[in-house]
């Protein structure tokens, strides 16, 4: 598919999506929230894609939010609409039943913290800054950051966060769990794909359920997630994989997991 404003590239397994929109640190408007929901959509069908890389074209930033330009002059219905579209994104992201690891690699504001956060986990370079600073224009998070901050690093980050619109540097966003690894800018894609081959070579069924049960069971009363993950756990066991996987163990080999998800 022709896209205009991300690429969107798959070599075996892994699949490399990039928004692509350097002359503007790579905001999003409209047009890339639309796109980046036709590939997302796309490459969840595609049964070869194991594993999903988003990035941001360009060394100096990831995404620096949404499109200030293109928000300025909209009425409030637009703005609504707006926010819905790129909170759609974000939860299409979580529910594909695929892993998306997120390279940042520079700017993480706004919009670029909360697509960041839709992802699976972040891995970052040493130049990367995240931060919410919607604050500063006079709003708020509107593609999930107050929501998805607060779960991931707690309320009190996420409200000094969105209350300041200060930008963090990495270690702090690594101290205060929204990074899980950070590595020299040279070598952030390396890591990233080393990291999405290992997950690709594991097995789907088990891979898809892992990241439903996380995402689902998260917000759910304890004994209702573990029952989701014994139900779970007891799919497994309807896939090749599970044979595939504890037989090779026994026969001291790799596994080749072959199990359609
Ligand atoms: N929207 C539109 N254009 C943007 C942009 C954005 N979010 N961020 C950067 N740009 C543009 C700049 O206007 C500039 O364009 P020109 O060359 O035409 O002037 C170009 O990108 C380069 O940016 P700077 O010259 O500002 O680069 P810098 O290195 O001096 O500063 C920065 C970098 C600190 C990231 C700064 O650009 C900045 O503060 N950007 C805005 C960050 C922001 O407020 N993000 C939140 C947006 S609101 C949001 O995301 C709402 C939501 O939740 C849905």
């Amino acid at each position: 598919m022709a896209y205009e404003t991300i690429l969107c590239e798959v070599d075996g397994a892994i699949a490399t999506v990039t928004i692509n929109r350097p002359k503007v640190l790579n905001a999003l408007n409209p047009q890339v929230a639309e796109e980046l929901a036709q590939a997302f959509t796309a490459l969840g069908k595609d049964a070869a894609v194991k594993v999903i890389i988003l990035t941001g074209a360009g060394d100096k930033s990831f995404v620096a939010g949404a499109d200030i330009s293109a928000m300025r002059d909209m009425n409030p219905v637009q703005a609504r609409n707006f926010s819905r579209q790129l909170q759609g994104v974000t939860s299409l992201m979580e529910s594909l039943p695929k892993p998306i690891i997120a390279a940042v690699n520079g700017f993480a504001l706004g919009g670029g913290t909360e697509i960041a956060l839709a992802c699976d986990f972040i891995y970052a370079s040493e130049t990367a800054k995240f931060g919410q600073p919607e604050i500063n224009l006079g709003v708020v998070p509107g593609a999930g950051g107050t929501q998805r901050l607060s779960r991931l690093v707690g309320k009190s980050w996420a409200k000094e966060l969105c209350l300041t619109g200060d930008i963090i540097d990495v270690a702090l966003a690594k101290e205060i769990g929204l990074v899980n690894r950070v590595f020299p800018v040279d070598q952030l894609m390396d890591a990233v794909l080393k990291v999405a081959k290992k997950i690709a070579s594991k097995g789907r069924v088990a891979t898809r359920a892992c990241k439903e049960l996380i995402n689902c069971g998260f917000d759910l009363p304890l004994n209702h997630a573990l029952l989701l993950e014994a139900e779970a756990f007891c799919t497994c066991f309807a896939s090749p994989d599970q044979r595939e996987g504890m037989g090779a163990f026994l026969e001291k080999r790799k596994p080749d997991f072959k199990g359609e998800a």
